[in-house]
C-alpha cells in the first residue's frame, strides 16, 4: 500500500515537471518565433531536426534574435505534431 502511494506520487511529480518543461519552451517559442511571421506558417510545417537547425539559422540571418534559446526552440519543433 505504501508503495502504491509512492508509486503515485512519484507519477504526478514527474507528469507536471514534464508539462511544465514542455510548455516554457512552447513560450520561448510563441515569444521569439512569432515577431516576423504567424505561427501558422511554422506550424504546418514537419521537418527533421536538422532542416530546422537550418531554418533557425535563417531567421537569424533576417535578424532574428533568439538569446542562446535556440536549443529549446528546436525542442519544440522537432516534438510538435
Ligand atoms: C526577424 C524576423 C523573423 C523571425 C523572428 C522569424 N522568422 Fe521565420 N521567416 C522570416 C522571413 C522573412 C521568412 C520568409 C522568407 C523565407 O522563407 O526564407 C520566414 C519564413 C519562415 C518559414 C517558412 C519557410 C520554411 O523554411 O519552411 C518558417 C517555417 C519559419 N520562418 C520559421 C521560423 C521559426 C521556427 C522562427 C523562430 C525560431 C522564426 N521563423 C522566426 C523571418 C523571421
Amino acid at each position: 500500500m505504501k508503495l502504491a502511494i509512492i508509486f503515485l506520487i512519484v507519477f504526478i511529480l514527474s507528469t507536471t515537471l514534464f508539462a511544465a518543461s514542455n510548455s516554457s519552451n512552447y513560450e520561448i517559442y510563441v515569444q521569439k518565433c512569432s515577431s516576423c511571421h504567424g505561427l501558422e506558417i511554422i506550424e504546418k510545417k514537419q521537418k527533421t531536426r536538422e532542416q530546422w537547425k537550418e531554418t533557425i539559422k535563417r531567421m537569424e540571418k533576417y535578424g532574428a534574435k533568439f538569446e542562446g534559446k535556440q536549443n529549446q526552440i528546436l525542442e519544440y519543433l522537432v516534438n510538435k505534431k
